[in-house]
């Protein structure tokens, strides 16, 4: 197990009801002035920014309210956001949404204190600044993201075509209300797609190139195989308070950093390289369409069948772990393989097994499916070049030639 440093400072309020306490919450943790954030209308429809507001009220938070964060959330709208924060004096940024929409709002508060363009920080031209800086809060409505405990912020530039994480401690929401009812009403698609998104919170730390650490693989492989059992019932049940809850408190484990203490290669780096993250940010930064959980489902074993001789190590404890997947023993199962061969052979099993979990939510199997072809490779390329350099990962380390191999592959 390798040194780590984790904090996870959030104060999570789980359960029914607690979208009703946003305003107690925040009025006992000192704030007196809100920017209320959300998307696209689901929160105004369902009734849940009108209970929040109402709290609010009730526990004397005055606010300003800012709506309209999109899907991949673009810095344009961010811009507008830190004017609107400015100018209502906003100690605190809540956010009534997804990953998106508490993006947005840690990205108002980071652009808050800073003097220039907010778009500099994700660049790496200027560094964020925490001194003046609102805190961050959350009312939860999709699992998915695990943005309302992570320490990143993942914002679209539409003009440079660009879509950028842009990872620190001072990313870490101080609260995170979760309420599982609020849930009932997320299409199949959400569901599935936020799903997926979990999974591949999970497998990025643990398809590292650091060995085993028993206690976080057994974590790791804990959150796939609640996952696996809890999606299908949310889906068939839209209404089952238990998955959902599930699926929501999992969504936060897969991306606080718990899935990953030890399987960093540095003590102040988080485990994994995010390779397939990487992969991913380019098909949602050019078609903001894609739901960045459906373009893992495509991304995430394309890069496995890539990678996995690097480490096959890595995949067959996954497959035994998760799966149950044990390679062939030519010997004592008498059958007429190598060992190189019987490997092989786990691996695919595991890696089809996983795919066939993703597709039997609804997830597409093909970058076709998402309507992106092989002639926007190049384009994704030259993005991901710009964002990634000519070479990324841990793992294994990826060229644009790799990088290339592995949408084809996803064709
Ligand atoms: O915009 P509204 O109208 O609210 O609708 C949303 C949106 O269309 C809808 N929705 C949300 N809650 C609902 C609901 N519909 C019905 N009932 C509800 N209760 O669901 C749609 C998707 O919402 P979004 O916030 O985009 O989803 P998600 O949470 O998956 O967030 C995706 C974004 O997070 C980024 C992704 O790249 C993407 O931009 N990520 C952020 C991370 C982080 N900050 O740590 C890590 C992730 O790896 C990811 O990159
Ligand atoms: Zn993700």
């Amino acid at each position: 197990m390798n040194d780590f440093t984790f904090a996870s400072p959030t104060r999570f309020v789980f359960g029914r009801g607690v979208c009703d306490r946003a305003g107690a919450e925040l009025a006992a943790a000192g704030h007196a002035r809100a920017l209320v954030v959300y998307g696209q209308g689901s929160v105004v429809r369902t009734g849940t920014l009108g209970r929040v507001l109402a709290s609010l009220d009730a526990a004397g938070v005055a606010y300003d309210q800012f709506g309209g964060a999109r899907p991949n959330p673009s810095v344009a709208h961010v811009r507008e956001g830190v004017a609107a924060a400015r100018a209502c004096g906003a100690d605190v940024i809540l956010a009534v949404g997804g990953g998106s929409t508490i993006d947005t709002a840690k990205a108002i508060s980071l652009g808050v204190p800073y003097e220039g363009d907010v778009w500099d920080l994700f660049s790496k031209k200027a560094a964020p600044v925490t001194e003046g800086k609102p805190a961050v809060a959350s009312v939860l409505t999709i699992p998915a993201a695990g943005s309302e405990a992570s320490d990143s912020c993942v914002i679209s530039n539409d003009e440079l075509c660009l879509k950028r994480g842009l990872s620190c401690e001072a990313n870490r929401p101080e609260l995170a209300l979760m309420d599982p009812e609020l849930t009932f009403t997320l299409p199949a698609y959400q569901t599935a797609a936020g799903v997926t998104d979990m999974c591949a919170h999970v497998m990025e730390r643990y398809f590292s190139s650091v060995g085993p650490v028993s206690v976080t693989d057994n974590i790791a492989c804990g959150l796939i195989r609640s996952l696996m059992e809890e999606a299908p019932r949310a889906l068939a049940d839209p209404e089952d308070y238990d998955a959902r809850a599930n699926i929501m408190w999992a969504g936060m484990l897969a991306h606080n950093g718990i899935a990953g203490v030890g399987r960093n290669v540095r003590p102040d780096a988080r485990a994994g390289g995010w390779e397939s993250h990487g992969l991913e940010h380019e098909l949602s930064a050019h078609d903001a369409r894609i739901a960045h959980g459906a373009g893992l489902a495509v991304i995430f074993p394309a890069w496995m069948r890539y990678v996995w001789r690097e480490h096959p190590d890595r995949f067959l404890s996954f497959g035994r772990d998760v799966f149950g997947i044990e390679p062939v023993d030519a010997e004592r199962d008498g059958v007429d393989v190598t060992a190189e061969e019987a490997v092989a052979d786990a691996v695919a099993a595991t890696i089809d097994e996983l795919q066939a979990f993703f597709v039997s939510l609804g997830m597409p199997r093909t970058l076709g499916e998402l309507g992106v072809t092989a002639e926007m490779i190049p384009a994704l390329l030259e993005t991901l070049e710009q964002n990634k350099g000519a070479e990324f990962g841990e793992f294994r380390r990826l060229t644009m030639d790799d990088a290339r191999a592995i949408y084809e592959s996803a064709l």
